[in-house]
């Protein structure tokens, strides 16, 4: 079964580009198939990754419900779904992605989304490694789609509001007892100076602290100009995510 890697936090802590630097590092590590998926709406994982999404599942969504009453004799909504699945995952070299796009918009999309999900498990069985990069907040927890995780990580900044969320994540993930087997954090960009203070507001919540990835201007540049963040080599946030990661593969 594959090994799920889920990122999550506030808005702007750098879930994104944590997400982006953990599939450059498997992928870079040899350390089986990846499925990437982008299940913030606002879709840019694949985008620091310079890889093209030309479809998402909320566009499948779409289709299916307009074109269910349209469907050629003896195809079923699950054959379309599945036939359409297929151009969604978009595959590169060790990678595959899979962008969910928006959430539905009015009608029914109850059997399509059960059909979705369906498919969907049974397609992480062909990975090694799954890693999910959520929207902010913690509605896809309380949603479930963040529901079977081996590695939850909460990524905190410099904001006193990142810890909120953080302590509102641990609430959530322990009312709704979400199959999460490991609760890591990390923290991200944050000032030396207040890193202690930060693990000591932490502590309580009994997370594992991963590390923190220090701002990176070559990061910043290569995002700003619309390139990869595969093409980033040894610079401080690529060589911290190579201690963060063995320290994960470890619990
Ligand atoms: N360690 C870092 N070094 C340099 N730039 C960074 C770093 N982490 C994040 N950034 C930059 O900060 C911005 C926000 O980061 P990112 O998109 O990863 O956050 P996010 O949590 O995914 O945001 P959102 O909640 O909007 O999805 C981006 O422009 C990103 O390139
Ligand atoms: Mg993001």
């Amino acid at each position: 079964m594959a090994k799920v890697i889920a990122i999550t936090g506030k808005g702007g802590t750098g879930k994104t580009t944590t997400a982006a630097l953990i599939v450059k590092w498997l992928r870079a590590n040899a350390r089986g198939p990846i499925l990437a998926l982008d299940a913030d709406p606002d879709a840019n994982l694949a985008t620091v990754l310079a890889v093209p999404i030309p479809k998402t599942i909320g566009d499948l969504r779409e289709d299916t419900v307009r074109e269910i009453k349209k469907l050629p004799v003896g195809m079923t909504k699950a054959n379309y779904i599945q036939a359409g699945l297929h151009q969604i995952v978009v595959e590169t070299p060790k990678v595959d992605f899979i962008t969910m796009g928006r959430s539905e918009g009015p009608g029914c999309y109850c059997f399509v989304n059960t059909l979705l999900r369906e498919f969907a498990e049974d397609l992480e069985d062909s990975y090694e490694w799954v890693v999910t990069d959520n929207e902010a907040g913690l509605e896809h927890l309380s949603r479930r789609t963040t529901a079977h995780v081996n590695h939850l990580i909460v990524v905190v900044n410099n904001s006193p509001l990142a810890v909120d969320c953080a302590r509102r994540i641990h609430e959530v993930i322990t009312s709704l007892k979400n199959e999460v087997l490991h609760k890591h954090v990390l923290l991200n960009g944050v000032n030396p100076a207040r890193m202690e203070a930060l693990k000591q507001k932490l502590a309580p919540l009994g997370f594992n602290f991963l590390g923190c990835l220090p701002h990176d201007e070559a990061v910043e540049e290569q995002v700003f100009g619309g390139k990869s963040l595969y093409d980033v080599n040894d610079t401080p946030a690529t060589r911290a995510m190579d201690e963060i990661m063995k320290k994960l593969l470890e619990t």
